[in-house]
């Protein structure tokens, strides 16, 4: 039977586990002893894995995009998350002779949005009907149908901290718009269209911000690192809206969203939000980001307490229990039923 991360983190120790690696580190201790670091996945979750200085010698040479089988202990003394401890590993692609026997799928080895593909889209094309600016929503109709840019489907919103898994950009943004359409009708004076089209627009660049390396590893592309979403994002909207023939107010309004969707200059807005729609499509961003981390987090939880990366917190899982939560739910309809 195949073991998963999520099966081995209470236990001291664990053989032969099969994992995808994310990303790869040469690092040095204070005492200038080499080790790796390895960032390992498969769909059940993500962990660090680290190979120290005399246990580099038993293991094979590991590249991102390889599968490797690992055995060694499951160190839990940080509170943040617990770490693998790696004394063997061989790779699959250096030897076949062992692996032959064993069928490798690749879509064991990330994770991948909860929300399937299709429904993914269909309620993505839900929202751009709900657009009344007709070159508005033409111009999305189109961007979104077009297969130049059918990864965005498929990308994750961030190669880590917040839906860094296949199709998180995809469901970071249907968060987003679930969560504006919401706000935007608690108030009397939002342009509904500028909050859509802005929300669909923020990240749609990640698709250029980042490569995949491989089926399910993704990293920083060189016009995400030069360039990076924000630019890209607004550059993409106002080469594509003459050919619509977008009236100016309206594309002012939904560059400057896109622009400011970080809030901040130090968070890499080049301007902080300035209209009431700039302002809803930053908080629902923030809100998207940092509540699935929180939800993400409890649903691959080991332990009580676990450090959330994009929080820069503790955050503590103590109270929730699927079980008891059930239960509570049983009792309440029996009562109901009794009286
Ligand atoms: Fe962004
Ligand atoms: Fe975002």
């Amino acid at each position: 039977m195949k073991i998963y991360i999520s099966d081995i983190l209470d236990k001291p120790q664990f053989n032969d586990l099969l994992v995808l690696v994310q990303q790869v580190e040469k690092l040095k201790t204070k005492t200038n002893l080499d080790y790796i670091k390895l960032t390992l996945s498969d769909k059940s979750g993500v962990l660090e894995g680290k190979i120290w200085d005399k246990a580099i010698g038993l293991c094979d040479k590991a590249e991102v995009g390889d599968i490797v089988k690992i055995t060694g202990k499951v160190d839990s003394t940080y509170a943040s998350k617990p770490q693998l401890i790696i004394s063997s590993l061989s790779n699959t692609k250096s030897d076949a002779g062992i692996f032959s026997e064993i069928s490798i799928d690749r879509s064991d080895f990330y994770k991948e949005s909860k929300i399937p593909l299709e429904e993914r889209k269909a309620r993505t094309f839900k929202f751009i009907d709900m657009i009344k600016n007709d070159q508005l929503r033409d111009m999305l109709n189109d961007i979104f149908k077009d297969e130049k840019y059918k990864t965005y489907f498929t990308f994750p919103a961030a190669v880590s901290m917040h839906h860094a898994y296949v199709g998180g950009l995809s469901q970071h943004v249907l968060e987003m718009l679930d969560l504006g359409v919401y706000l935007s009708n608690k108030f009397d004076y939002v342009n509904l269209d500028i909050v859509l089209a802005g929300i669909l627009m923020h990240d749609f660049a990640k698709i250029w911000e980042f490569e995949e390396v491989q089926q399910g590893v993704f990293k920083y592309s060189v016009l995400g690192n030069l360039h990076g979403h924000i630019f890209m994002g607004a550059n993409f909207v106002k080469e594509n809206a003459p050919k619509y023939g977008i009236d100016d107010e309206t594309l002012i309004r939904l560059i400057h969203v896109v622009l400011s969707h970080h809030g901040k200059k130090e968070w890499g807005s080049p301007v902080a939000p300035k209209t009431l729609e700039a302002r809803i499509v930053h908080r629902v961003d923030v809100m998207s980001e940092e509540l699935r981390s929180i939800d993400d987090a409890i649903e691959s939880r080991s332990q009580d307490i676990e450090k959330i990366q994009i929080l820069e917190e503790y955050y503590y899982f103590g109270f929730v229990n699927n079980d008891s939560l059930e239960l509570e739910k049983h009792q309440t309809e029996e009562e109901i039923l009794e009286n």
